[in-house]
């Protein structure tokens, strides 16, 4: 389509605003190579095309959103996660449960791993083929094109992902690199023998210590070595090559013109290698993403980045963009510390160590950007807890994170939650942890033991981990199932390509019966009871300006050690937020509540007022409140 005046002048003025952003980013990257200039001209080719390509309905998003740029950070922001077959069976099955996301309040979706991935064990979809088809057992671009336009329609944003450490050995590129083709083995990281592999092993951790040890994998085709950080199948690629950022800029550009609003750009912090280092967040990691996204602000700014990096908190918010690129680098990044604290919370009842690591990591308030806040997803909770934050509040790191595996996998005393060991490492003695958030929350043995206290309180827990993320600043994400209590799921044993992997207990198929139950009224059921308490905490989250994400939200130091307070500073007063992270009443003093700001009892919440009882507002177990 011949491109209008108006058009070429807009494109024009996006590139002036975002130029510096891109070039000194790429100079310093790629400035040295002799095919430097070659580059820069290709990439802006790439963008010129992929701005002449974009749909006129996306031009005018684009122009929407960059007049609310705050558009992402606004209370109605309400997430969900789901795999398309798991969920729906394929896309077309996705548009039958829109009404069923809207029903909830949902406005924005993830789809989880969608484009082709490897035949068979295909880490989740994570291991991708085909960067520009969609996976075929859920249907075709063009569907996945409706999709998004009739989600779009309604109000949701979809977000997908975009693995950018490593594609799948299958992938066209890898398939040449093994055939001999020179250009596609500098895609990745190729090695003649062990020497260099062994001087990096020794100070590269490993994901996947168990089930993909090593951080490299022989290839008898190549008699190489490649590296491979995640699964053998997921070839890193090498981000030194600017022919590697120019193929995945233009796949970028490919699949945002097909309607997806927010890029999920998987496993970013591997992307650049160092000897002697973790090969994890090095500066150039920020580099690139920081091109990245001035990439896409130039050709279609109605795109967010999502940065998955689930590092420690200090590690984390560089992705969302500091110094100079403030903003300017992922507008969400996944809140680990949040999730991690919230567990390690629970099981402690005491909320000391949360309070210290948010409030000496993170600023009160981000620029363009925000979190990404969930309590469960898709993957394993490791437990990142460094040493310096476990001290600060008179706790060994290690013991701490021993007493959190055993804890959650059902061991420690007293435990009310029934987890699977993930990833155990008998070197560092690491163990991380799967199971669904009812299931870690005490529901599934409640269940069985029939004691309705511990039922009762599993639920208040299940229910208080949803309005801590609706509560908190950011994008809540609930992950498909948690809102009806879905338990563990242990039928993964059965299936070979997942036996080996226990993130697949909680990742069972949608329980469309339980919704049907549920919706049709709250029969007293935990299921019903949760489902119940998720939708009105989700109805309150929108009724509730206060909650923006652009406010500043500060930490308090909580009148109680099992108590989480924080407020947001909204202009038009706070909101004071607290979460009783043990199974006793506990007193809230109405004066402590007053000097934090708060000019009355309202629960924003419940929708009601607090009663004070002698000065005091009595928390029940496991109780939320949000005052105004
Ligand atoms: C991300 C995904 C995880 C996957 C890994 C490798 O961390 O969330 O499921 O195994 O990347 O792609």
């Amino acid at each position: 389509m011949p491109q209008s005046e108006h058009d070429k002048k807009l494109f024009e003025l996006r590139f002036e605003r975002s130029r510096s952003d891109l070039f000194d980013m790429l100079d310093a990257l790629y400035g040295q190579l002799p095919s430097y200039a070659a580059f820069c001209e290709a990439l802006a080719g790439v963008m010129a095309k992929a701005w002449a390509d974009r749909p006129e309905d996306l031009k005018w998003l684009d122009m929407r959103r960059d007049l609310s740029p705050d558009w992402f950070q606004r209370p109605e922001m309400i997430g969900y996660v789901f795999y398309i077959d798991r969920f729906a069976g394929d896309l077309k099955g996705v548009l039958e449960k829109l009404d069923y996301l809207e029903s909830l309040g949902v406005t924005y979706v993830h789809f989880m791993p969608c484009l082709k991935p490897r035949p068979g064990d295909s880490d989740g979809g994570y291991s991708v083929m085909d960067y520009r088809a969609i996976n075929p057992g859920y249907g075709t671009m063009a569907d996945f094109e409706g999709v998004a336009a009739a989600f779009r329609s309604r109000g949701i944003s979809i977000c997908i992902d975009l693995v950018l450490n490593h594609t799948a050995k299958e992938h066209a590129w890898a398939e040449a690199a093994r055939k001999g083709d020179a250009e596609k083995r500098d895609y990745y990281l190729l090695f003649d023998d062990r020497k260099l592999p062994d001087q990096y092993e020794e100070t590269l951790h490993e994901v996947f210590p168990d089930t993909a040890p090593g951080n490299f994998t022989f290839d008898k085709t190549m008699k190489k070595w490649v590296w491979t950080s995640f699964n053998t199948h997921q070839w890193d690629l090498n981000w030194a090559n600017p022919k590697v950022f120019l193929e995945i800029a233009e796949v970028m550009l490919f699949l945002a013109n097909k309607g997806v609003d927010v890029l999920r750009l998987d496993a970013v912090a591997f992307m650049w290698k160092r000897l002697g280092t973790r090969c994890q967040s090095e500066p150039e990691v920020h580099m690139i993403l920081q091109a990245l996204r001035a990439v896409s602000r130039i050709v279609c700014p109605a795109v967010l980045h999502l940065e998955e990096a689930i590092v420690g908190p200090a590690e984390m918010l560089p992705y969302l963009g500091r110094g100079r690129h403030d903003g300017k680098e992922g507008n969400l990044a996944y809140h680990n510390s949040l999730m991690v604290q919230f567990w390690s919370s629970l099981a402690s009842r005491d909320t000391g160590m949360m309070t210290h690591v948010m409030n000496s990591h993170f600023p009160e308030v981000l620029t363009n950007a925000t979190y990404a806040n969930y309590i469960r997803c898709h993957d394993d909770i490791g437990w990142a807890i460094t040493k310096a934050d476990a001290e600060a509040v008179g706790l060994s790191d290690t013991a701490h994170r021993a007493f959190l595996s055993d804890f959650y996998e059902g061991l420690f005393p007293g435990s009310f939650a029934r987890g699977e060991l993930f990833g155990f490492n008998p070197e560092t003695g690491d163990k991380r942890m799967s199971g669904s958030l009812a299931s870690l929350a005490g529901l599934e043995r409640a269940i069985e033991t029939g004691d309705k206290v511990a039922i009762d309180r599993a639920v208040e827990r299940i229910i208080m981990g949803h309005a801590l993320i609706a509560g908190f600043s950011g994008i809540p994400l609930i992950y498909m199932g948690d809102e009806i209590a879905t338990l563990n799921d242990e039928s993964y044993r059965d299936d070979p390509d997942k036996r080996h992997d226990s993130r697949w207990i909680h990742r069972p198929a949608m329980d469309w019966e339980t919704v049907a139950r549920v919706g049709r009224k709250d029969d007293g059921s935990p299921e019903a009871r949760v489902f119940h308490g998720v939708r009105l905490i989700l109805e309150r989250r929108r009724a509730t300006p206060e909650l923006h994400a652009a406010y500043p939200l500060r930490i308090l130091r909580s009148p109680h050690p099992g108590l989480l307070t924080f407020v947001h500073e909204a202009p038009t007063g706070p909101l004071l937020c607290a979460f009783n992270f043990t199974e006793n009443e506990l007193a809230l003093p109405g004066s402590w509540v007053l000097l934090q700001g708060a000019e009355g009892f309202h629960d924003a919440l419940s929708d009601a007022p607090l009663r004070l009882v002698d000065g005091n507002i009595a928390m029940k177990p496991y109780e939320s409140l949000w005052i105004r």
